[in-house]
């Protein structure tokens, strides 16, 4: 028996913004005088990309593992959830073979945190940035993201195991 089993997920987020709230992506700490309103750290681009996990996983939405009416995830490190994804697509034998994702936000300009915000993903996934592509996207003054009312963030990750694994 050989050759490999690839699995796709897709995710998909959004958050509404407000001010004097922290803008976190990826775990990074934006700047701001605005940020994103949630349950935990409402960190918009680590939760499409573990909803994307999960989705390859078929196990879920990241509200079943973490659901927002529990105070232990209430201000939470949205990494932790990254990393419990991760960690169970590594129980079942996958490998990340590569995350791509998009954040849409009017403002403020983010391509100078990608590199920071690419290499925190990577570490809390266990991968080699070079596995971790994050896109930034105005909405075009369109629409709640364009008016500035909130942020989304898409994602797609794929993962990869010797179909063998699929045996054990
Ligand atoms: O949305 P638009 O196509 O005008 O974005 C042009 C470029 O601006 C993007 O490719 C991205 O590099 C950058 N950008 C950014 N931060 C944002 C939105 C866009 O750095 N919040
Ligand atoms: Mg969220």
């Amino acid at each position: 028996m050989s050759g490999f089993e690839i699995r796709t997920g897709l995710g998909w987020d959004t958050h509404r913004l407000a001010p004097g709230r922290p803008l976190i992506l990826g775990g990074v700490r934006i700047p701001c005088d605005f940020g994103a309103q949630g349950h935990s750290d409402a960190d918009v681009l680590a939760h499409a990309i573990t909803d994307a996990l999960l989705g390859a996983l078929a196990l879920g939405d990241i509200g079943m593992h973490f659901p927002d009416t529990d105070p232990r995830w209430s201000g939470a490190d949205s990494l932790l959830f990254l990393r419990h994804a991760a960690a169970l697509a590594a129980g079942r034998g996958y490998r990340i073979a590569n995350i791509d994702a998009n954040v849409i936000l009017e403002r403020p300009k983010l391509k100078d945190f990608r590199t920071a915000i690419r290499e925190s993903l990577a570490a809390a996934l266990s991968i080699d940035p070079d596995r971790v592509s994050v896109k930034f996207k105005t909405a075009e003054k369109v629409g709640p993201v364009g008016e500035g009312l909130s942020a989304e963030a898409q994602a797609v990750a794929t993962l990869v195991r010797d179909a063998a694994e699929r045996l054990a």
